[in-house]
């Protein structure tokens, strides 16, 4: 197994890689623990889990709330928890920011391990410490940071994701070779779906790759005041048409930095042929569904992000690829930006139709 350690001041995370899901009982072996799963991966891993307290909660998105996180707190309550207690979140990322957030509150901390076992959770929920859960529609309104002690990363838990979650999860895979580390797009180069379900040494590779770029960019700015910005790249988009349109997150960023680098490319920071190849891999991956989202909406709903509530439109380019840019935009010419990709087959075009 190999370790890869995230340090930043009064914390480290030690995320062990390349783990079997077996292996995880010798990671649990004398500690104190209480692990939060969801509906659809207990039945998966009963056999791994038996002997270990487990809570068990539906899935989903709508799960991500403070009535879920009391819930959570009676639980350990009853289990009789206390801050040398481990907290395992066992699951996606869902699970990762619910547990996340309720050990971090719950005695004012106790002991975290993330377990994910969505690709991507691997390479980036369950990394770098952020985590919260949803207040009505505001994503992400109420969290802290909190690196967890422990991440066991054991790529076979990808087996039993379905694949459209696995490819979904490659959007933020495809995000940090744009933003940070270009060898990763140059793995991807002209491979398509099937690479991910029938090249496990590949798909290592890769993951590891993310998790080293996501240390990287957290271990220099963990509060996310400055470089660790860039990891919002396609985001702030993407979150307003993953919820207008039903989307998955992985598609939905994906148009994100479509969008994003077309921005770029008007502003003359970053090549058309980049943004091309770019839109072109994450649509030979099936990330670009032809959407054609209403400007006005979208903006609303942009507007309602955390990041963007305090006034400031905080919008993430590119210069080139591993070359991320943090601007503060106008909102106003923003908006006449949408109607422009609206009006003029920009949508049509990401997905190879024109
Ligand atoms: N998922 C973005 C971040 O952790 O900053």
């Amino acid at each position: 197994m190999d370790e890869i350690r995230l340090s930043v001041s009064g914390a480290t995370s030690v995320i062990t890689f390349k783990a079997s899901p077996e292996d995880l009982t010798g990671k649990l072996q004398g500690k104190n623990v209480i692990v939060v799963t969801d509906e659809n991966i207990f039945p998966l891993y009963r056999d791994l889990l038996q002997n270990i307290p487990v809570v068990v909660i539906p899935a989903g998105e709508q799960e991500k709330n403070l009535d879920r996180a009391k819930y959570l707190y009676q639980e350990l309550l009853k289990h009789q928890a206390d801050r040398s207690t481990w907290l395992v979140g066992f699951g996606g990322g869902v699970i990762t920011d619910l547990t996340g957030f309720v050990s971090s509150t719950f005695m004012r901390g106790m002991n975290l391990m993330f377990v994910p076992t969505t690709l991507l959770a691997m390479v980036d929920a369950a990394i770098g410490g952020k985590n919260g859960v949803n207040l009505g529609e505001y994503k992400n309104m109420i969290g802290t940071f909190r690196q967890p002690e422990q991440v066991f990363v054991a790529p076979d838990f990808l087996q039993t994701l379905p694949p459209e979650e696995l490819v979904s999860g490659l959007a933020e895979v495809i995000k940090y070779g744009l933003i940070h580390d270009p060898v990763i797009l140059d793995m991807l180069n002209g491979k398509g779906v099937e690479t991910l379900f029938s090249e496990n040494a590949l798909l290592e590779k890769l993951i590891i790759r993310s998790i080293r770029s996501k240390v990287e960019v957290v271990e220099q700015d963990e509060s996310d005041h400055g470089l660790r910005r860039i990891l919002n790249f396609g985001h702030t988009f993407g979150h307003a048409v993953e919820r207008t349109h039903h989307l998955s997150h992985g598609e939905a960023v994906s148009i994100g930095m479509c969008v994003a680098m077309e921005w770029s490319v008007l502003k003359r920071m970053l090549e058309p042929e980049i943004l091309k190849l770019a839109c072109k891999m994450l649509d030979r991956f099936g990330l670009i569904p032809v959407i054609s989202p209403d400007p006005d909406t979208i903006i609303g709903v942009m507007g309602k992000d955390k990041k963007i509530r305090d006034g400031k439109w905080v919008y993430i380019l590119l210069e080139g690829p591993g070359d991320p840019v943090i601007r503060n935009i106008d909102p106003g010419e923003y908006l006449a930006f949408l109607h422009e990709l609206r009006n003029n087959g920009f949508y049509e075009r990401i997905h190879g139709k024109s």
